[in-house]
């Protein structure tokens, strides 16, 4: 028989630091997603104010209203109206395999980016722009056109 044992007291303590970590995390989290946030006032940099959240959803961030009325503005010229691609244009995007493989993150990175006429994943020959050739797009918008297109797909 060895003593070789650890008193589970010690064990224990070992935790507080994660535990108070935890508690100031739980808590900051509360007070920034807190509706009330109108009494911030020394730590204001332009422009740091976070995006508005859609009603209800959850996982979605983008306004698929929204995203409908920039998509017809920039992306039906190649892609049409109604999605469906134009032939030497651009691909369906309405019941796209591509889209529905994508995470709404790797949507966006690929809609910012675009794809290159001699990218080996290019199909047409045909370059996709970043952003759709519009750079006045922000990351907002381009997060409302992905929520439009999860609607045909
Ligand atoms: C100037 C024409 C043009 C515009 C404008 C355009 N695209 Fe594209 N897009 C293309 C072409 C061409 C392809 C196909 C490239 C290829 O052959 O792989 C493409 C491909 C895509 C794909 C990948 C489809 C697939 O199945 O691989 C997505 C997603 C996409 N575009 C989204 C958009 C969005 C969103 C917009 C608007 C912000 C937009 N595009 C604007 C030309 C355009």
């Amino acid at each position: 028989m060895s003593d070789i044992e650890e008193t589970p007291r010690a064990g224990w303590r070992s935790y507080i630091p994660l535990i108070l970590g935890l508690v100031v995390v739980v808590a900051g989290w509360a007070v920034f997603t807190s509706p009330d946030l109108s009494a911030g006032d020394t730590s204001s940099d332009a422009g740091s104010a976070p995006p508005p959240v859609a009603s209800g959803g959850g996982s979605g961030e983008g306004n698929a209203a929204l995203g409908e009325a920039i998509y017809q503005a920039t992306c039906s010229a190649c892609h049409g109206a109604d999605a469906a691609g134009i032939e030497g244009l651009g691909k369906p995007l309405a019941a796209s395999p591509f889209i529905q493989s994508l995470s709404d993150e790797e949507l966006v990175a690929f809609i910012n980016e675009g794809r290159p006429a001699d990218h080996p994943d290019n199909t047409t020959g045909v370059a996709m722009l970043p952003r759709g050739g519009n750079p006045s797009l922000t990351d907002q918008d381009i997060h409302d056109v992905v929520a439009y297109l999860r609607t045909l797909n």
